[in-house]
């Protein structure tokens, strides 16, 4: 059972993007679930492999269209999600030398990212780039 459900509110009105977006509400709930039945640690080195393929592909196809669209945030989205690699670089570090075995703080992130870049630096392009991609 999903915990976390995707909504329409989440969308950045570009379906592709969408699409991808909705795997991180899976990471979020596959969090919730190994916290549940007690199996965190193994989730954990999952979702975060998983990020850091994640952060790579879904970044680069983003950053792509927004340069051949001409966005104009361009640089500052960019700039965004090199924090955002930056950030789970960090926390698979910390989990790979012990630091971490709950996936409490991971979960947090990750709500924040989509409440965060997804609400606010990504939905910024949706209306620029739909037009554009017209
Ligand atoms: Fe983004």
């Amino acid at each position: 059972m999903a915990l976390f459900e995707w909504k329409s509110e989440y969308s950045v009105g570009i379906e592709k993007f969408d699409r991808q977006h909705r795997l991180l509400v899976g990471y979020i709930n596959e969090l919730y679930e190994a916290l549940l039945a007690g199996r965190g640690r193994r989730a954990l080195a999952h979702v975060l492999n998983g990020l850091m393929v994640y952060t790579r592909t879904h970044f680069a196809d983003e950053e792509e269209m927004m340069r051949r669209c001409g966005y104009p945030g361009y640089a500052e989205h960019k700039r965004k999600h090199e924090q955002i690699t930056a950030h789970v670089r960090m926390l698979k570090n910390r989990f790979e030398q012990g630091e971490i075995d709950s996936p409490i703080e991971i979960t947090n992130f990750l709500n924040d990212w989509l409440a965060r870049h997804i609400m606010g630096t990504d939905k910024a392009y949706g209306p620029f780039l739909s037009e554009k991609a017209r």
